[in-house]
Parts: C-alpha cells; sequence; structure tokens
C-alpha cells in the first residue's frame, strides 16, 4: 500500500470515529433528558414550550447526570446568572453586569434579581411573545415580585442598556459621570483644606516660639 492511500484510509477512520462519537453524546444526551423527565415532567413541558426547546436538561444543569443528584447541584444566584452567561454574552450581558441586580447579585445578595428572575429559568420566552414575562404588558407585574409598591413608570426603562454617552444609558452614564467627578473634587478640596489648616498651625507655632 502507498503512503497516499494509507493517509486516505486514516483520515476517513478518524472521520467515522468522530462521527461514532458524536452520535454517542448525543444519544447519552438524549438519554439523560428522558432519566430527567421521569421525576421533573413538569419542568421539561416548560422548556420544551420556551424559545430553549432545542436546549437538554443538562445543557444548562452541566453537573446532574442521574439520581441522587450531586450536592451543590442546586444554582444558587450567582451560579444561576453564570448559567445563562455561558451562551448569552455580550451587551446583554454586560448591561447586566453594570445593573443594580448585577452587582448586587456579584457581592452576594441572595435578593436582587437574576436573569432567571426576570425571565424565568425554564419558561424562557421572547420579548415579542405576549406570554413572555418581559413582554411589555406583563413587565410591571415582573417586577412588582419583589417591589411591592413602584412608583408610576418604574418598569418603564429598558433592562438592557449600557451606560454610554448616547442611547437610554445616557443620563445613569451622565450621572454616574458626575458623581465620579463630585468626589475627586470634594477630596481635593478637602486635602487642600487640611493641608492650609495645618500650614497655618504651623506658622502660629513658629511665630509664638519666637516670641516666647
Ligand atoms: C428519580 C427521580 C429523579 C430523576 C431521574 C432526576 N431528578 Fe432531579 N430531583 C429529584 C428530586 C426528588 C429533587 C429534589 C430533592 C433533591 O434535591 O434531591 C430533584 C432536584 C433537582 C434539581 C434542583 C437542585 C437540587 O439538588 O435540589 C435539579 C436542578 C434537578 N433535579 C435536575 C435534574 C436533571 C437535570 C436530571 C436528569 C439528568 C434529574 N434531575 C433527574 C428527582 C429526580
Ligand atoms: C436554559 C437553561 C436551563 C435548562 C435548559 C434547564 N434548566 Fe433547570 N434551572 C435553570 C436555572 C437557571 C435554575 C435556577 C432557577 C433560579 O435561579 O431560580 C434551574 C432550576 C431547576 C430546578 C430547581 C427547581 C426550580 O424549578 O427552580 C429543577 C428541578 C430543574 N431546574 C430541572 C430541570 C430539568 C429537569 C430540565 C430539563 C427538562 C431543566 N431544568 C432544564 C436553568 C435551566
Ligand atoms: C446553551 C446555550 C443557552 C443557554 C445556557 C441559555 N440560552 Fe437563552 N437562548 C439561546 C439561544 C441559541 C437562543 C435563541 C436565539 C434566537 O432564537 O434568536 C436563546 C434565546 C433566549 C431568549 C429570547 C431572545 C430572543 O431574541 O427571542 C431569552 C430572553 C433568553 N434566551 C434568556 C435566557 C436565560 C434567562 C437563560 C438562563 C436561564 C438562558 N437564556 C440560557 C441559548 C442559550
Ligand atoms: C430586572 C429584570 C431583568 C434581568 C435581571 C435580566 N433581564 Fe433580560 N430583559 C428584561 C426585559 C424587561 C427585557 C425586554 C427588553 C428590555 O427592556 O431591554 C429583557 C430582554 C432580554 C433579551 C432579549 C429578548 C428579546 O426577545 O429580544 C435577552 C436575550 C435577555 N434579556 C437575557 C438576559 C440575561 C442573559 C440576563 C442575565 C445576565 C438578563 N436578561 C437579566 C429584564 C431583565
Ligand atoms: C427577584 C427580586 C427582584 C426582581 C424580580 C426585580 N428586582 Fe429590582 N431590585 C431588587 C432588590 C433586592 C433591589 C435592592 C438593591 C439590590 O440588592 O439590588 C433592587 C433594586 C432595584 C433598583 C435600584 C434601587 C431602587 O430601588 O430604585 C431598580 C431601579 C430596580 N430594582 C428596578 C427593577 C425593575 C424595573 C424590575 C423589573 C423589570 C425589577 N427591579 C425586578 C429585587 C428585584
Amino acid at each position: 500500500m502507498d503512503k497516499l492511500k494509507k493517509g486516505r484510509i486514516l483520515k476517513v477512520l478518524s472521520l467515522i470515529t468522530l462521527l461514532l462519537l458524536a452520535v454517542a453524546a448525543f444519544a447519552t444526551e438524549v438519554q439523560a433528558q428522558e432519566t430527567c423527565l421521569q421525576c421533573h415532567g413538569d419542568v421539561g413541558q416548560n422548556v420544551e414550550g420556551s424559545v430553549h426547546s432545542f436546549l437538554s436538561c443538562t445543557s444548562c444543569h452541566t453537573d446532574i447526570t442521574g439520581f441522587p443528584h450531586p450536592e451543590g447541584a442546586s444554582l444558587d444566584k450567582k451560579e444561576s446568572v453564570v448559567t445563562c452567561s455561558y451562551c448569552h454574552k455580550g451587551q446583554i450581558t454586560e448591561s447586566y453586569r453594570e445593573s443594580f441586580h448585577g452587582k448586587a447579585v456579584h457581592l452576594g445578595s441572595q435578593r436582587s434579581a437574576t436573569c432567571a428572575d426576570c425571565h424565568g429559568a425554564h419558561d424562557v420566552l421572547g420579548a415579542d411573545n405576549p406570554n413572555s414575562k418581559v413582554a411589555k404588558a406583563n413587565i410591571p407585574q415582573t417586577c412588582a415580585t419583589c417591589h411591592d409598591k413602584p412608583s408610576p413608570g418604574f418598569a418603564e426603562g429598558s433592562q438592557h442598556f449600557k451606560l454610554a454617552p448616547t442611547g437610554p444609558g445616557a443620563p445613569m452614564y451622565y450621572t454616574a459621570k458626575f458623581f465620579i467627578w463630585l468626589t475627586l473634587i470634594t477630596i481635593t478640596a478637602l486635602v487642600i483644606h487640611i493641608e492650609l489648616q495645618l500650614y497655618h498651625n504651623l506658622r502660629t507655632i513658629l511665630r509664638e516660639r519666637k516670641r516666647g
């Protein structure tokens, strides 16, 4: 057999192996999913009807393969956000990270809002679907699960804006800038004030020494 032929056969063989591996992985995933549904049928139905119908349970619950579940299989708020951020990156995730909710969850708050708190974990629907938790008409109700008596217009702003000098994030951007400068100017003025006071005290002491 010449070298060229051997190389071709190897290539075909490795391709077949890859294909088999992919089929096996898919079969395992389908099997795992079937297993989950034996006990979590209601969750399965929710996912089936959501924008994520193409995902399996283990796409998001990566550390669970069967029952009994490993310790720490339940997702706390931080892990819940990390789970959605496997796939949703960029502007959506960044704007969340910069929000009140994102910062609080990052600091360990167990009360603030995660992606799943506003969108649902298993029944996620696009904003244009009238049944979505984030459809325009349903947003006030979604916020009200935590914010008892929101002021009028509370739920009106966009939830995923960037702090940028233009666009819906502009007011927040300039407010943040304003407070940063206000802080810097206040601290500078304070330091100058203290230095002047010290200088004044020193001169008084020196003058009194001269006299005395
Ligand atoms: C034999 C029934 C059974 C099967 C099969 C099963 N679960 Fe569970 N699952 C439970 C029960 C009962 C609980 C709540 C008690 C507990 O935490 O063990 C639970 C809890 C959970 C939780 C919440 C976290 C937790 O530990 O409380 C997740 C997430 C979960 N299951 C995902 C899965 C996934 C994914 C699969 C498939 C790979 C699966 N389950 C298969 C019975 C099952
Ligand atoms: C798109 C990602 C995603 C998929 C797909 C997904 N889950 Fe979850 N699941 C989550 C998140 C995130 C949480 C945590 C909920 C929270 O933060 O309130 C969760 C929580 C759970 C819980 C805890 C109880 C609850 O409802 O909050 C169970 C049980 C569970 N999942 C089972 C499943 C099963 C079974 C499947 C497959 C049919 C599945 N999940 C598919 C993201 C997912
Ligand atoms: C394994 C990858 C993956 C994970 C994990 C995941 N998503 Fe998705 N999500 C997608 C894909 C892909 C789409 C479909 C995009 C489309 O249809 O344009 C989508 C669609 C969406 C949509 C609708 C967007 C639209 O334009 O219609 C929302 C909202 C959403 N996901 C929120 C979440 C939330 C909340 C979580 C966590 C609970 C999550 N996703 C976890 C991959 C993922
Ligand atoms: C405080 C509630 C809230 C939180 C927290 C939140 N979102 Fe949203 N999200 C919304 C609302 C409301 C919309 C509808 C459009 C808007 O207001 O920006 C939206 C829009 C989206 C969209 C586009 C949906 C579409 O159909 O176009 C995606 C994708 C999304 N969010 C994913 C996420 C992910 C991922 C996280 C976490 C990293 C997250 N969201 C956190 C409320 C929230
Ligand atoms: C899961 C509970 C939860 C949900 C749902 C939720 N929030 Fe919040 N939100 C909080 C908590 C708790 C705080 C207090 C600060 C912190 O810990 O993040 C907060 C703080 C805020 C703040 C800044 C401080 C303030 O009180 O003015 C705004 C603005 C806000 N939320 C708007 C919204 C809007 C709009 C929605 C709906 C799209 C929403 N939240 C949904 C829990 C939630």
